[in-house]
């Protein structure tokens, strides 16, 4: 009989996505139940510290298996990764830390014979040549290491799940924007820094040209893909680590227009670098019809909204410090 989600561990806590997702299944499943860790303490004053915060680093398994032993825990959050820019700088490290520690947490799951775990994939698993809507299901061929990393976390997925039933699931996020933690170094952070420029009244300088279109997501549906896919019955997923899940797509130039809607002397400068070959092999949008037909994802915000939410709460954070 499987374990039920009652004691979660979030890895990777202080990032863009678990410094929030955190917050929200604290909400759900209780402050003392939802355990905060990553290798890097949270950000001064953040509410992540209101709870119980384990320092850990994923790819050491004793200490990792220390902290499940110790807080009880039968779900995994495994956010912990080294994302697509920083992990072109060092491909053997993105590489250790995202399959090392992914290994780690599917054989802490499989020996403590968990509820769920729960590893984001992303659009970084495709590669030049993919159609500009990308399927379901179709050829994974990246180009940066950490596409690399969550082809063979995906796979790892299908594998754990056949051979030991280990409940994995895990959605392919587009590119995150949100005003709570700024994000850990991957190719679509352009999309959150334009906003800090656009409030703070600075010139935005782009690594990528104006006709970069990418998929994208608010944060609040990030959260909802995460908190739905894990609330979903085993019984109606055909798929484990590799859902996509869409929201908005939209060129660097469409998202500048957007914001000059509340800032029209908002200035723009594009000079791009690697990152746009990186940008240029992950496709426009995706086809998310599994994920609609199999757990009902239905994400709710669009680029307007998402532009005049992410300005309303970055004035206030930006007022704060
Ligand atoms: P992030 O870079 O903001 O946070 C990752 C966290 O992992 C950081 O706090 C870092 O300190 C921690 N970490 C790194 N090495 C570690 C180690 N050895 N042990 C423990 N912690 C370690 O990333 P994020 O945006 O919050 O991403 C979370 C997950 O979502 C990742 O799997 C990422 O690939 C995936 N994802 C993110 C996006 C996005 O746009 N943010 C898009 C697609 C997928
Ligand atoms: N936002 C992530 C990155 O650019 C996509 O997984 O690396």
């Amino acid at each position: 009989m499987k374990k039920e989600t009652k004691r979660i561990l979030v890895t990777g806590a202080s990032g863009q996505i678990g410094s929030e997702l955190t917050l929200a299944l604290r909400k759900i499943y209780g402050n003392d139940n939802v355990i905060a860790s990553d290798i890097a303490e949270p950000q001064q004053g953040s509410p992540l510290a209101n709870g119980i915060f384990e320092k850990l680093d994923v790819t050491n398994f004793d200490a990792f298996e220390q902290v499940v032993k110790k807080h009880n825990i039968d779900t995994i959050v495994h956010l912990a990764a080294i994302l697509s820019a920083v992990g072109e700088s060092n491909p053997t490290r993105c590489w250790n830390v995202n399959i090392g520690g992914t290994l780690n947490a599917f054989n802490l799951g499989v020996k403590y014979e968990m509820s769920k775990i729960f590893v984001p994939s992303s659009i970084a698993v495709w590669g030049p040549g993919i159609p500009k809507i990308a399927p379901q299901d179709g050829v994974l061929k990246p180009k940066t290491m950490y596409g690399v990393t969550k082809v063979t976390i995906e796979t790892l997925g299908d594998y754990y799940f056949h051979k030991y039933g280990l409940d994995c699931r895990g959605v392919r996020y587009p590119g995150i924007i949100s005003s709570e933690t700024p994000p850990g170094g991957g190719t679509t952070d352009y999309a959150v820094e334009i906003f800090y420029k656009a409030v703070r009244g600075e010139k935005f300088i782009c690594f990528v040209n104006e006709n970069t279109r990418l998929p994208m997501m608010y944060m609040p549906d990030c959260l909802k893909a995460a908190i739905d896919l894990l609330k979903a019955p085993v019984e109606n997923l055909t798929h484990h680590c590799d859902y996509n899940v869409g929201s908005m797509s939209f060129t660097v130039k469409s998202l500048y227009e957007e914001i000059r809607k509340y800032y029209p002397n908002f200035e723009i400068e594009y000079k791009p670098d690697y990152r746009q070959a990186i940008a240029d092999s992950w496709p426009d949008d995706v086809d998310d019809s599994v994920a609609r037909k199999d757990w009902g994802w239905q994400p709710e915000y669009d680029l307007p909204r998402m532009v005049e939410d992410m300005i309303e709460k970055l004035k206030v954070k930006l007022a704060r410090n």
